[in-house]
């Protein structure tokens, strides 16, 4: 049987496989088309590829094994994925657990962020030595639901999105929330302090064609970062089935709780 997660192309990416005989595997995925980053490795798969908890450690198949099969299934893939991602960085197997606020604790000296939706997961892994924090999402591509603008996004952004028709404002509403949802993900294992989606301002520079950088400004304290202090670039894909964004960012970046 073919591994739910394959090997191929350039060193920093993995080609990955549909979990689908009609549909031959894609050279590469969402997440490694949006990172042109060599210090990255990233693995992604669709998770119903993956059989719930096969291929765990113990301690991870503990952590969720009250947790229903969707639940399982995605978890199971991205450790799956997290795990080939490291060693391609030369860092042998080991158990990726969470702490109690849902981060995973990832192995001595590297990094990573795991993201995954219904039909789609990714883990995108870095040297610590190279990198601070890295974050990543990926949503299908639908427009946010309208009633979620007004909690996602600042009135500035819906002035952005307001300039734009209709259909491609919806996917870039929901690039906002992705966006959020990245630098979050990066933060949040230094800062330990939740933060509302007001607290960020997402601003979006079109690039080539379905691609987007972004910077996020924060406006409020949080942990030892500051208002008004900014994060990025960021990117924001957007293809025919996903909405996707990642962010990296430097050592320096990094201001631990004092
Ligand atoms: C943390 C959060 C962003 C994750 O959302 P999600 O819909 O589960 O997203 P994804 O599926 O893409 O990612 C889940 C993975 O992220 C990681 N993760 C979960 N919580 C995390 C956190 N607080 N910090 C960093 N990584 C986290 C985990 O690896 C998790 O997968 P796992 O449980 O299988 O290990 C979301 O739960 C949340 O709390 N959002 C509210 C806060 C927010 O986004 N504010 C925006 C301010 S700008």
């Amino acid at each position: 049987m073919q591994s739910p997660v394959e090997a191929r192309g350039s060193p920093a990416r993995f080609g990955v496989t549909r979990g689908s005989d009609s549909q031959p595997p894609a050279p590469v995925g969402p997440l490694a088309r949006l990172f042109a980053d060599a210090r990255l490795r990233i693995a992604e798969t669709d998770p119903r590829a993956v059989e719930p908890g096969a291929g765990l450690f113990p301690a991870e198949a503990q952590s969720i094994a009250n947790a229903v099969d969707s639940r399982r299934r995605q978890f199971t893939a991205g450790r799956l994925l997290a795990r080939r991602a490291w060693q391609e960085l030369g860092v042998p197997p080991s158990p990726l657990v969470s702490d109690e606020q849902r981060v995973p604790v990832w192995p001595t000296g590297v990094i990573g962020s795991i993201t995954h939706t219904h039909g789609w997961c990714g883990a995108v892994v870095a040297r610590a030595s190279e990198l601070g924090a890295l974050g990543a999402d990926v949503e299908a591509r639908s427009a946010l639901d309208p009633e979620l603008w007004q909690r996602v996004c600042r009135p500035e952004e819906r002035d952005f999105l307001g300039r734009h028709e209709q259909g491609l404002a919806g996917l870039l509403a929901k690039g906002v929330f992705s966006a959020k949802e990245s630098i979050y993900k990066a933060l949040y294992p230094t800062v330990r302090v939740f933060l509302d989606f007001q607290a960020m301002h997402i601003e979006m520079e079109p690039g080539t064609f379905g691609s987007w950088a972004w910077q996020a400004e924060l406006q409020v304290p949080w942990g030892a970062y500051r208002a008004g202090e900014r994060f990025g670039p960021g990117r924001l894909g957007i293809d025919s089935e996903w909405i996707v964004s990642g962010i990296a960012l430097g050592p320096e970046r990094l201001r631990p709780q004092r």
